[in-house]
């Protein structure tokens, strides 16, 4: 019998052509979410899924789809799927790790020039008119080069924020429940320390841990609270690891200097308290977002799919 997969939001052509032509394709080409009684009458019967993280996949979505064999997310990251539930059911899930390391890398470095230079601020200020004569103390920053950079999770995309460091002569500092070996260390010029300390010494602070039950909240007021007040905190993983009315205290108050922030508690919605602070720099969860890179994590999440459902190993399955 033909495969099906669903696809439940948009993905490129050059992606969806890598499907076979005998597997039969049910292709949602919005980029909205399905009405959930729609998502799953379109799941049932399927044998796979290829989906973006607004599809949230729980053990009832899952028991809508018993011939469901693989969930191909089109993102690093996966908490928009219930692990444990798809194990229990022996769905293979798959996660696009790799193609996106460096992109979001160069995110979390945008976050965190635009932040320290006070971009946002100096785009609106010469767009709006307000810009009628040299001034001296005008939109005064934080340097970049020289200064501490605290890496908060030294996976992939932490080391690769790291790597980037050195061409800014900065201290790198990291914090990770399994240490780097030491050819890693050495390379990126890395010391491993432990979050308080990481906190307490660095200029920078950048986020790059998978949300887990562990990491839920790690930035909260008390962790604000031991940063430095001239520090700068980026946030380019998920919005849930810290606590955005916390982090919205803490910038009005001083606790901190500014914050640029990729990602939000509950997104789309922002808290009410952030938009209005000119120290924050925000962008609606875009880190990954070049064409490039949108496309090969399209591409491989397609070739996950089809190599489970071709009876192979797949190629990025999540651990
Ligand atoms: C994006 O947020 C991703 O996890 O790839």
């Amino acid at each position: 019998m033909a495969k099906k997969v669903l696809i439940s939001n948009v993905l490129p052509d050059e992606a969806r052509a890598l499907i076979p032509a005998d597997v039969q394709v049910d292709y949602n080409a919005s980029d909205t979410p399905l009405p959930q009684t729609e998502f799953l009458k379109r799941l049932t019967g399927k044998d796979g899924l290829i989906c973006h993280i607004i599809s949230t996949i729980d053990d009832a979505v899952l028991s809508a789809a018993p011939s469901l064999k693989v969930i191909a997310n089109v993102a690093v990251g996966y908490n928009n799927i219930d692990l444990a539930a798809a194990k229990r059911r022996g769905v293979v899930v798959t996660n696009t790790p790799d193609v996106l390391t460096e992109t979001t890398a160069d995110f979390a470095w945008a976050l965190l020039m635009g932040t320290a230079r006070r971009l946002v601020e100096a785009d609106h200020f010469a767009r709006s008119g307000q810009w009628r004569r040299w001034q001296w103390d005008l939109l005064w920053g934080t340097d970049v080069h020289g200064k501490t950079l605290g890496v908060v999770g030294f996976g992939r995309i932490g080391r690769a924020v790291a790597r980037r460091a050195q061409g800014f002569a900065m201290r790198v500092v990291y914090y990770d429940t399994v240490r780097a070996d030491a050819d890693t260390e050495r390379e990126l010029k890395a010391t491993s320390v432990d979050l308080h300390t990481l906190l307490r010494e660095s200029d920078f602070v950048t986020l790059h841990t998978l949300l887990s039950p562990q990491t839920r909240h790690l930035i909260d007021e008390r962790t604000l609270r031991l940063m430095k007040k001239t520090a700068v905190l980026v946030n380019a993983a998920r919005g849930p690891i810290v606590d955005e009315a916390a982090l919205a205290r803490a910038l009005k108050e001083g606790w901190i200097a500014a914050a640029g922030l990729d990602v939000f508690e509950e997104e789309p919605q922002i808290h009410p308290a952030l938009p209005p602070l000119t120290n924050v720099v925000m962008a609606p969860h875009i880190a990954s977002a070049s064409r490039e890179t949108r496309l090969a994590m399209a591409m491989l999440a397609v070739r996950n799919c089809v190599a489970v459902l071709e009876g192979k190993p797949a190629l990025t399955p999540v651990a």
